[in-house]
């Protein structure tokens, strides 16, 4: 049984416009123990997507209008509030790439990393646990940075301890959205490094959100690509990347510049995302596929499998080597 299946979820916003549908239709599926990457361009849903494996989302704003969103078997949004507390943190951890959002300013960063341990691990809720899950994520003198607040850190610092906070629980899924995006590089690595010793170690599923399909290609096992509030195409990460199916996927992976290729310029992908709520008819990537034909607009594709764990949402997709309609 996956660890994580959402099924046909809808989401709606109530915004200043009135209530919007951002997600219309996500399917995801993620295998105990795998690394699953999540992409797409910016608005496309994957935070959204991601926050709803936990409920995350304030009620008055997000409802779910549709689908089943279950977590280790557990259907989330049919949970009562004292079952929805075990989820969170002790099965579903989170990473988000703001740490300002996530630390308390005005509790010693080692208190709020044993706090999430009395909560989840009561019998690890040592300072020495502590303490070493701070030098785990690559902070040095962990006693003195234990005292500290998080505004005496740095954002890198901050970054990392919010990290620690996030995987002391030992959850069994950590949600890593851009995780290391505001680190610098080296810090990057070490950080991935950190996050596959660990699922290695605690057999730890990871959901990483993230704009670096060179880590996707290093780390991930599968690979969910997402436009417009759906998932577009899902299947093991080295196959789509070596052979995408959907019209998107191919657009994404062409604006990717390759290494060593000095100042190429991104191919970027014409026209623009559509607004939240307000998709063209039919295919909503028709407006800017290059290989759109007359039904693209009126048809709404449904996902396809393709064989291989390949799910694509394009009629006119093919995989292989085969020349086609898709595989322009
Ligand atoms: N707090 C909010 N208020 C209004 N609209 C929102 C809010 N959060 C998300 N949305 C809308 O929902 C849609 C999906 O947002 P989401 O944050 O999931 O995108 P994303 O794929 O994570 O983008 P990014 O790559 O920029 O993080 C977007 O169109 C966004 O405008
Ligand atoms: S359904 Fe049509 S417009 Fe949509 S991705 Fe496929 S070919 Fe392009
Ligand atoms: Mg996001």
């Amino acid at each position: 049984m996956p660890l994580v299946e959402i099924q046909n979820l809808q989401l709606d916003l109530t915004v200043e416009a009135g209530r919007v549908r951002v997600l219309d239709g996500v399917d995801l599926s993620i295998e105990q123990g795998t690394v699953h990457a999540l992409v797409g361009e910016s608005g496309s849903g994957k935070s959204l997507t991601a926050m709803s494996l936990a409920r995350l989302l304030p009620e008055g704003f997000a409802q779910r209008a549709g689908g089943r969103v279950l977590v280790d078997g557990r259907d989330v949004f049919a949970l009562d509030a004292g079952a929805l507390r075990q989820v969170r943190g002790g099965i579903v951890s989170y990473v988000f790439q703001e740490p300002a959002t996530a630390l308390n300013p005005v509790m010693r960063v080692g208190d709020q990393i044993l706090e999430s341990l009395r909560l989840h691990q009561p019998d690890r809720a040592t300072r020495a646990e502590v303490e070493a899950w701070l030098r785990r994520v690559g902070i040095p003198a962990p006693e003195v940075r234990a005292r500290q607040y998080p505004q005496e850190l740095s954002g890198g610092m901050q970054q990392r301890v919010m990290i620690a906070m996030a995987l002391a629980p030992r959850p069994r899924l950590l949600v890593a959205d851009e995780p290391t995006t505001a680190l610098d590089v080296t810090i990057q690595a070490q950080i991935l490094d950190l996050l596959m010793d660990l699922r290695r170690e605690l057999g730890m599923t990871i959901l990483l959100i993230t704009h670096n399909l060179g880590v996707v290609a290093e780390i991930a096992d599968d690979l969910s690509v997402m436009y417009a509030g759906q998932v577009v195409e899902t299947g093991p990460a080295a196959t789509v990347m070596t052979d995408p199916a959907h019209p998107y996927t191919k657009a994404l992976l062409a604006s990717v510049p390759r290494l060593g290729a000095g100042n190429q310029l991104l191919a970027t992908i014409p026209g623009a995302v559509p607004p939240a709520g307000r998709p063209p008819t039919g295919c909503r990537f028709h407006p800017r596929c290059p290989v759109a034909a007359s039904p693209c607009g009126v048809e709404v594709p449904i996902p396809r499998s393709m064989g291989g764990g390949r799910v694509v949402r394009c009629p006119f997709a093919v995989v292989g080597a085969v020349a086609g309609k898709g595989a322009a």
